[in-house]
């Protein structure tokens, strides 16, 4: 076992109902309550947290329009908002990207330049508005971590920040929340979370680390087998649950710690496609990695043959990438560029963009053309 810190103070209320508690977390607080398009006025979400926060005589103000793959000039445009309305807190309802935007909102609150420095590495954090949760999609982990990813849309860079003051102080797990997702979320969400416990488990430098291995191995296997519940029956409670606590746990630092340095090249080449063409980020995610796998397969053959005997019965490294393409392609996620009418023309462009996140997250290796080759595994 490697070295490690382990800390995550976000406090977890977990199970049916709790959404109705929100509001005795924010007492006497006033609030910039963040959400998305509206999925939230549709489910019901909405009112049963209005109702809460009046029980409880919280002060709100709404800010709703956040869309998937954030971007800074919303960023901006709340930063604003959260100053003129003198608020104290953010709550975001809704999945990550609701998440990741309250936090640079929280962030960018106290500082007196461009909230876009943080991201560039320019400023660091020190300090940020309280962020509370309600989430309504499970994927990202954004619940429960310290990250946050926004897109500049005049630089195309979708980048990341990270501080402990972004952790949220409250999240709130109600696995009914998530009921209403549809089909292509829930097979968005599902690859991001196996994903998220992949980049560490096939790229982490200490090897003997069966603990951690064990949680990856079980928490993959529980998404894979959740996943296909939920897509036959959305309103499966328990798949619903454990599905939610799988995809919190998967990125909330608990897989990791003890494992070495790790990198997260599938992100950052994912980040990019997202950046460029808008595309959901799990289904970034199906298509790079199955290539990124194909790519460094000759180095990490033993291990993903454990992973494929543990997961998916399989004996050895080819049959385990197959089994992933399979995987995603049966619950709807695309595993080629094509497949989201990306033309192969486009890779150099694609890797020229993701050599700028390779460089701030300091992925040495990963060369314009080392990234342009694994991505003609995924044309
Ligand atoms: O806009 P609304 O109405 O909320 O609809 C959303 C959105 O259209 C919908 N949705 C959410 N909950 C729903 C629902 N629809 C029906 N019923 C519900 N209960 O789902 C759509 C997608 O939402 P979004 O928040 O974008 O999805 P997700 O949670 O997958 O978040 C993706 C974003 O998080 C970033 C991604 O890059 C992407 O920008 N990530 C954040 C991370 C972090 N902070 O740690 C790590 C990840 O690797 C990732 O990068
Ligand atoms: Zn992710």
């Amino acid at each position: 076992m490697k070295d490690f810190v382990f800390y995550n103070p976000t406090q977890i209320v977990f199970g049916e109902g709790k959404t109705s508690e929100i509001g005795k977390y924010l007492q006497g607080k006033k609030c910039l309550f963040l959400y998305g398009s509206g999925s939230i006025k549709r489910n019901g979400i909405y009112e049963r947290v209005v109702e809460s926060l009046k029980k409880h005589d919280v002060k709100f103000v709404e800010k709703s329009g956040v869309k998937p793959n954030p971007v800074l000039s919303f960023v901006y445009e709340a930063i604003d908002t959260a100053r003129k309305e003198q608020v104290d807190c953010i709550l975001a309802v809704g999945g990550g990207s609701v998440i990741d935007t309250a936090k640079a909102v929280a962030a960018g609150f106290y500082y007196n330049g461009d909230v876009w420095d943080f991201f560039v590495d320019k400023a660091k954090i020190t300090k940020a508005l309280p962020i509370y949760v309600v989430l309504t999609l499970s994927a990202t982990a954004s619940e429960m971590n310290s990250g946050a990813v926004i897109t500049n849309e005049s630089t195309k860079q979708k980048f990341n920040i990270q501080a402990v003051s972004l952790f949220p102080k409250v999240s709130i797990l109600d696995p009914t929340n998530t009921y209403t997702v549809p089909q292509n979320q829930v097979a968005n969400g599902s690859v991001d979370a196996i994903v998220h416990l992949l980049e560490g488990y096939f790229t982490k430098s200490y090897p003997n680390t069966p603990i951690q291995d064990g949680f990856v191995e079980t928490l993959v296997r529980t998404i894979i087998a959740t996943t296909k519940k939920i897509l036959e029956n959305p309103k499966d409670y328990d798949a619903r649950a454990n599905f939610m606590w799988s995809a919190t746990l998967a990125l909330n630092g608990l897989t990791t710690a003890g494992i070495g340095n790790y990198e997260f090249p599938n992100h950052m080449m994912g980040h990019s496609l997202s950046a460029l063409y808008d595309i959901a980020h799990g289904a970034s995610l199906s298509i790079v990695f199955p290539a990124w796998l194909k790519y460094n397969e000759s180095n990490i053959s033993e291990r993903l043959a454990n992973f494929g005997k543990a997961v998916f019965n399989k004996t050895n490294s080819k049959d385990t990438i197959t089994a992933f393409e399979e995987y995603f392609h049966e619950i709807g996620a695309p595993i080629r560029l094509k497949e989201v009418n990306i033309d192969k023309t486009d890779i150099d462009k694609i890797a020229e963009n993701a050599v700028s996140l390779a460089t701030k997250w300091h992925l040495k290796t990963y060369t314009k053309e080392v990234i342009a080759k694994i991505l003609e595994l995924a044309a």
